[in-house]
């Protein structure tokens, strides 16, 4: 009866056991396949015994997020391998220090993978940025909090992204532009940089749903529909900025002159002589250029 019970219990204990170390294992090749020199190498565990070497690499870092949560509250078994959930098994690094266990920038990507798939970085994988080689450690500097929020690599999102799109970044310091050099509005309010579906890695499918996101006024429906709005609303905007008014991409008449070449009046001195970079121009009268809702709105007059 005992004898019954003992192996009733050691099964159960074996079941439980088994699915436990299911749900969390730990794939023991991920680390070779990266770099051979891992093979044989043991996890060790233990950040005290890592920072007794590296005091200096890591005074920064304990000030991470990671850092507080994969010490204090880990949830997954890779969290609780802690500095060797980004730096794999190292038992035979400490005990032989100058054997090197690098792997490349592109690698760490699948390495920082292993815990933040998906969400957001559900089309890392076609992204423009991972295909040019610029890397989540490109960006992201784990080791240490220089920025408020993210980790960044530098202090603020305008930073980074100036490290290699000064032709974008440069557009948001001009006359007319979204508050990002204020700080109120960042790159990523209108781009999801680790990737999207769509082209130009917008947050949303298209650009004029990017938009409608902030300005719903936009959306419509209206009695009165102005073609190019409801098309691309980057016809006569560029959102990162421009030097005319409301970050119209030419003065607002000349824009306007583009399409309609003809109408009774637009050529006339009266009609276009307000268009200047600051005057108002063409929707002096036609004030309701984005569609009306006026059953008498069809010129956007009103
Ligand atoms: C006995 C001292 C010692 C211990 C313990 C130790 N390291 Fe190192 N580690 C070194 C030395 C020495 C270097 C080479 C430093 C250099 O080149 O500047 C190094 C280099 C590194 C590097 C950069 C090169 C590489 O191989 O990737 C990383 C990352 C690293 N160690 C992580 C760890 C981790 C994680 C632990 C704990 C599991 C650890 N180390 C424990 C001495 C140690
Ligand atoms: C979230 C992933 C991550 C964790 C956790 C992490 N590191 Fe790192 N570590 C990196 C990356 C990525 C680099 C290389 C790029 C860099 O410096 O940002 C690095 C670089 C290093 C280096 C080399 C610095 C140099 O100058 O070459 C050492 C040493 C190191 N880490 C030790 C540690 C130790 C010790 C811990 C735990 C206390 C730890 N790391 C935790 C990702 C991590
Ligand atoms: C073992 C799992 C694990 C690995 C590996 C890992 N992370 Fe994380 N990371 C986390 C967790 C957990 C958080 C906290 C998430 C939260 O706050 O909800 C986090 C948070 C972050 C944040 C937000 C930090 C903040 O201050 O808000 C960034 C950025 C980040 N990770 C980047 C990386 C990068 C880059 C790598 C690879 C070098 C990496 N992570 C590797 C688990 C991991
Ligand atoms: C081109 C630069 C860039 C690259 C490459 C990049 N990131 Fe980011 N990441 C950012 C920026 C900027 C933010 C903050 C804005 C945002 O959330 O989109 C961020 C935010 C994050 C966050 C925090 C999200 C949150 O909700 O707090 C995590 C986690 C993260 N990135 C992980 C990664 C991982 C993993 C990779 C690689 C697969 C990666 N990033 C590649 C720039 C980058
Ligand atoms: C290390 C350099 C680097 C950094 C930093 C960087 N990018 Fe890029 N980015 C590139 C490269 C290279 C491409 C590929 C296309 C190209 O050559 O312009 C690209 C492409 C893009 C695209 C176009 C995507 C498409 O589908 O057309 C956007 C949008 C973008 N980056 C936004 C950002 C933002 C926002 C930041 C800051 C958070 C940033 N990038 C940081 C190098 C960088
Ligand atoms: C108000 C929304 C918005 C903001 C904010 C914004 N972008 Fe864009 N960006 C767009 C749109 C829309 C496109 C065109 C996408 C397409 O191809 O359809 C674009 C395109 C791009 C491209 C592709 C090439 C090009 O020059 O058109 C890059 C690179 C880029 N943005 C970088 C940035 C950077 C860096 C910042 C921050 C300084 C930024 N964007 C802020 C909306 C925005
Ligand atoms: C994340 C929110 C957000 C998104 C998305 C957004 N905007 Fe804006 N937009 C703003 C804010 C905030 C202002 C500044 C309003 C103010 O200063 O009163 C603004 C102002 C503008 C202005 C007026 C600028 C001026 O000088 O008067 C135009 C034009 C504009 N946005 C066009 C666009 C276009 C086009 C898109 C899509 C490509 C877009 N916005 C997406 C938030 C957004
Ligand atoms: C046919 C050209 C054209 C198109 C397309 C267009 N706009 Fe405009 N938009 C203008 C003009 C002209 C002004 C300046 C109006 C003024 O000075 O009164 C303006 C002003 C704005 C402003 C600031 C003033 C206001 O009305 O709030 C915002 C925001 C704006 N547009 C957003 C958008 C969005 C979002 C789209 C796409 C859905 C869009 N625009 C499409 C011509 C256009
Ligand atoms: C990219 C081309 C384009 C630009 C730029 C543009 N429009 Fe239009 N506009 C159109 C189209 C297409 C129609 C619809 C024409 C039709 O139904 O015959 C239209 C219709 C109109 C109408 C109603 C015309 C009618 O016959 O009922 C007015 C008024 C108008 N636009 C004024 C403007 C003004 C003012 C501007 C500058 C702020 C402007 N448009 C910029 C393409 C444009
Ligand atoms: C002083 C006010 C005023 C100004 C300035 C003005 N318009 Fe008009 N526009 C009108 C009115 C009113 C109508 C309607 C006329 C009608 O129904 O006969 C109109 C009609 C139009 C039409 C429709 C023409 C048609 O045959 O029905 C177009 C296109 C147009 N305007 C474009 C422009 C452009 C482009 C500019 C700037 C160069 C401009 N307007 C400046 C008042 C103005």
């Amino acid at each position: 009866m005992k004898k019954k019970l003992l192996i009733l219990s050691a099964l159960f204990l074996f079941v439980v056991v088994t699915l436990f170390s299911q749900g969390s294992s730990i794939d023991e090749t991920f680390w070779t396949k990266l770099n051979p020199v891992f093979s044989g190498s043991q996890y060790v565990m233990d950040r005290e015994t890592c920072i007794s070497c590296h005091s200096l690499e890591t005074t920064a870092y304990e000030h991470t997020k990671h850092s507080r949560i994969f010490k204090l509250n880990p949830k997954t078994k890779l969290e609780k391998v802690d500095c060797e959930a980004c730096h794999g098994p190292r038992s035979a690094h400490i005990e032989n220090p100058d054997k090197r266990f690098a792997i490349t920038d592109d690698q760490y990507s699948l390495v920082c993978e292993q815990c933040h798939k998906g969400g957001d970085r559900m089309y890392w994988s076609n992204s423009l940025h991972k295909s040019a080689n610029v890397n989540c450690v490109t960006c992201h500097s784990v080791m240490e909090k220089k920025s408020s929020t993210a980790l960044l690599s530098k202090k603020t999102e305008l930073e980074l992204c100036s490290t290699c799109h000064t032709d974008v970044t440069s557009k948001a310091m001009r006359m007319s532009s979204h508050p990002i050099k204020e700080g109120k509005m960042e790159c990523s309010s209108c781009h999801n940089v680790h990737g999207a579906p769509g082209t130009g890695s917008l947050t949303k499918a298209t650009s004029n749903e990017t938009c409608y996101t902030c300005h719903q006024e936009k959306r419509g429906p209206f009695i009165w529909e102005h073609a190019p709005v409801r098309e691309d609303c980057k016809t006569c905007h560029d959102p990162h900025g421009s030097n005319n008014k409301s970050m119209l991409v030419t003065q607002n008449a000349s824009l306007c002159v583009s399409c309609h070449q003809y109408g009774g009046h637009i050529n006339q001195y009266r009609y276009n002589r307000v268009s200047t970079p600051y005057g108002n121009g063409c929707v002096n009268c036609h004030t309701t250029i984005h569609g009306s809702n006026h059953p008498s709105g069809v010129k956007f007059t009103r």
